[in-house]
């Protein structure tokens, strides 16, 4: 089976096994959210926006929006779906790739949790530096509950549109590190292969450093784009920062 690197072969059948399908409620969330902003928001970085599925949900709702990547396979997946006309950015954090100011940034499903906490704190300053006074982060990340919950379940198995996986979690709960190996054992399209992922789960007070540090207040955490707070259920939290105005 090969071996390749993280989102080079799962780009082209991550919509389909990776996905939870929330986007549109995602992007609702934010939307019902940054239009009480009396500043208006209207530009939008994409941070980590793999295939573009949030930056589809925002487009649609009337924001411009900008995604940047590190991945080239997934862009071009994200190209696909949202047409030449959106700017696409293939960057690998902390770099951004833009000297565009944004009204907001987001980064959703995951993504900064493939930060090292180093890297992480780099990226959050390197955001700051691209919002206007005032402008928005909002971004999720996996909670402490999602590391019990991953560790509890290191092996999951699935089919979906012809695809058939295998997902192998290891999770170091000292170290609050995740090595994910995704076997796809049967794929439709393609030859069968396997993704080794490293995720980091960030502390609370890590992350709230970090903004703090860069600038933000008025950072706060909610249960996965709701309005409910975080509580030990939380799988996923979603952060809310802005800028000092
Ligand atoms: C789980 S996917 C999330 C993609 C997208 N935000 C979504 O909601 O579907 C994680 C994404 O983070 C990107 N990524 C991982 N490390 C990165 C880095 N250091 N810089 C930029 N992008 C990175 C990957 O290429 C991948 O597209």
């Amino acid at each position: 089976m090969n071996e390749v690197g993280a989102y080079t072969r799962l780009a082209g059948v991550y919509d389909e096994i990776v996905v939870d399908p929330c986007y549109s409620l995602w992007a609702g969330f934010l939307d019902a959210m940054w239009k009480l902003d009396a500043q208006g928001v209207h530009t939008v970085l994409d941070v980590c926006c793999g295939t573009g599925l949030m930056a589809a949900e925002l487009i649609e709702r009337g924001y411009r929006v900008v995604g940047a990547d590190a991945s080239a396979a997934m862009l071009a997946r994200a190209r696909s779906l949202l047409g030449p006309d959106v700017q696409l950015i293939e960057a690998t954090l902390p770099e951004l790739g833009t000297a565009e100011v944004f009204d907001a940034a987001t980064s959703n499903f995951d993504g900064l949790n493939y930060l090292t906490p180093e890297d992480f704190r780099l990226s959050v300053a390197a955001v700051a530096r691209r919002l206007r006074p005032g402008g928005w982060f909002v971004f999720d990340l996996h909670t402490d509950a999602m590391m019990t919950f991953t560790f509890d379940n290191a092996v999951v198995q699935g089919e979906s549109d012809g695809n058939e996986f295998v997902i192998l979690s290891d999770v170091d709960q000292h170290a609050r590190t995740c090595q994910t190996t995704i076997k796809v054992v049967h794929s439709r399209d393609g030859e069968p292969f396997t993704e080794t992922h490293i995720q980091y789960f960030h502390s609370d007070a890590q992350v709230e450093l970090a903004l703090i540090a860069a600038g933000f207040d008025a950072v706060r955490r909610v249960d996965e784009y709701t309005d409910d707070p975080v509580d030990e259920t939380t799988l996923r939290a979603t952060w809310i920062a802005r800028l000092a105005g």
